[in-house]
């Protein structure tokens, strides 16, 4: 074994030098694991409070628009709530091409246009979604009526919940990558928009293109 030395002056101030390689070394850890904990909270703590954009947003039933009637805005979450079934219809949701896709319950449709980012509007006049700065138009479930917007508007993901706040039922990823529209189960009481989970639009066919109106 190697002996250590212990110099006059270690004796003098009551340590020597092994003990304080091993405090320097405690501290050293205790300091690493404060750090590690801090790191730990900052992941598990949610970043976006409910109510703010980037967190959960909730709505009751009562405020839904009925199925395939103009869209219910929401600003703070910025999005379209719409109630959609292509079995239904009408001039607010006119059929394109659509016969195998299934457009069928509630989704919540991010406001911002996906050709350049503006902010786009409901158009009472024309039935549809117009965007002021190039001139795109969408259907009420968000699937482009004329371009340039590259795709369909992109959609947040929505959540059923009973009377307790349990989860009943999400809408669920398509095969194209989109949120689907969600069919509210029986016992939903209220449901929930999650502005954090939001899923890009697919890019089908103008709607102008398939009805040569363009
Ligand atoms: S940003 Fe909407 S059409 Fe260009």
């Amino acid at each position: 074994m190697t002996a250590i030395a212990i110099t006059r002056d270690e004796r003098k101030v009551g340590i020597n030098r092994r003990e304080f390689l091993y405090y320097v070394m405690g501290a050293s850890i205790a300091l690493f694991s404060a750090e590690l904990t801090g790191l730990l909270i900052w992941f598990l703590i949610p970043r976006f409070r409910e109510g703010e954009f980037g967190g959960r947003f909730f709505s009751e039933l009562s405020i839904l628009p009925e199925i395939n009637q103009p869209p219910i805005n929401n600003d703070d979450g910025r999005f379209w709530l719409v109630n959609l079934d292509i079995e239904q219809p009408n001039q607010f949701l006119a059929a394109a091409d659509e016969s195998d896709v299934d457009i069928k319950g509630v989704a919540a449709v991010y406001k911002v246009c996906t050709h350049l980012g503006c902010i786009y509007d409901w158009n009472e006049a024309s039935s549809r979604f117009e965007c002021p700065c190039h001139g795109s138009k969408y259907r009420l479930d968000g699937r482009r009526i004329e371009s340039p917007a590259p795709r369909t508007l992109d959609r947040f993901q929505v959540i059923a919940l009973d009377a307790n706040g349990n989860e009943l039922a999400k809408s669920e990823e398509t095969a194209d990558g989109q949120w689907s529209p969600l069919v509210l189960p029986a016992g939903t009481a209220r449901i929930a928009v999650d502005t954090g989970a939001k899923k890009e639009g697919s890019v089908l066919p103008l709607i102008c293109e398939i009805e040569q109106t363009c």
